[in-house]
This record gives structure tokens, C-alpha cells and sequence, in this order.
């Protein structure tokens, strides 16, 4: 069985965030998604999702490509995280590009082209432009 992993924060779920966890999942049997928690994103950005991590992971559990859901609580445990859950393949989006090759040793890593001209980012410009 192979094993995908991905990790994200999913704030304001997007038709990008769909595409990449459907062409993760379509690159093996089992696709697990670590949900970045709150605190984890406020340390990261100095502030908090607008949709809470129960939330953001709640929705993540129901997406049918998905098998498995945990928070990701700290982005210094990725390699904990990988071989916790037995990953095979480890999956990003290309904004990520080179910053986890060094888990190569342990999990094939895939980075996927962002779905262009949609982010949460974005997203939370166009609502407060409105
Ligand atoms: N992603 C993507 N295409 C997009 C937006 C996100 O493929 N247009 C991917 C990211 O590369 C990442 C995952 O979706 O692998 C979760 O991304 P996240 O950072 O939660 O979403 P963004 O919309 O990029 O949020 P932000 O603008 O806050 O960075």
C-alpha cells in the first residue's frame, strides 16, 4: 500500500486546496493530511485562520480522497511526522518547492504547480475589498 502525505493550514477552503489533495490521493492508496493548528499558524504568520483547526479539520475529514486527518503542531516535526505515519510519498504545492527535499532519504517527495489565481490570501483581499 502507498502511503501520500500532505500538509496545509486550509483556511477559507479553495477549488486549489481541492486539486491538490485529489492529485495527492491519486498517487497512491492512502492519503493522510496534516491540518496546521492555530497556534502552529499564528507562530508562522502573527495571526489566526479565520475557520478554527476543529473546523478546518472537520472539512478535511469529509473530503473523499481522504483517509486520515492529525494536526500538525509543529513544522520542525515534519520528519517525525513522515515516519510516524509510514508516508511513502510526501506531496507540496510548488511554492514549496526544494524546501523539503531534504526528506528524500525517507519519502519520494512530489511538489504539484499551485492551481493558478486562487489563495486564501486572496480570498480574505476580495471579502475585505467588498
Ligand atoms: N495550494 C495549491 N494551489 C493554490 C493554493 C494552495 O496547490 N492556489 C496548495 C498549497 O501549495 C499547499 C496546500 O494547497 O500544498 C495548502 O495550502 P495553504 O497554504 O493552506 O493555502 P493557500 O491558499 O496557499 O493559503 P495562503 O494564501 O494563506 O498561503
Amino acid at each position: 500500500m502507498t502511503i501520500v502525505i500532505t500538509f496545509g493550514t486550509y483556511d477559507l477552503f479553495h477549488i486549489g486546496h481541492l486539486n491538490i489533495i485529489k492529485r495527492a490521493a491519486s498517487l497512491g492508496d492512502y492519503l493522510i493530511v496534516g491540518i496546521s493548528t492555530d497556534k502552529l499558524n499564528f507562530k508562522k504568520k502573527n495571526k489566526n485562520p479565520i475557520i478554527n483547526q476543529n473546523d478546518r479539520k472537520t472539512i478535511i475529514e469529509s473530503i473523499k480522497y481522504v483517509d486520515e486527518t492529525f494536526f500538525e503542531e509543529s513544522l520542525e516535526e515534519k520528519r517525525e511526522y513522515l515516519l510516524k505515519y509510514k508516508a511513502d510519498i510526501l506531496v507540496m504545492g510548488d511554492d514549496w518547492k526544494g524546501k523539503f527535499d531534504c526528506f528524500k532519504d525517507i519519502v519520494k517527495v512530489v511538489y504539484f504547480e499551485r492551481t493558478k489565481d486562487i489563495s486564501t490570501t486572496d480570498l480574505k483581499k476580495i471579502i475585505k475589498e467588498n
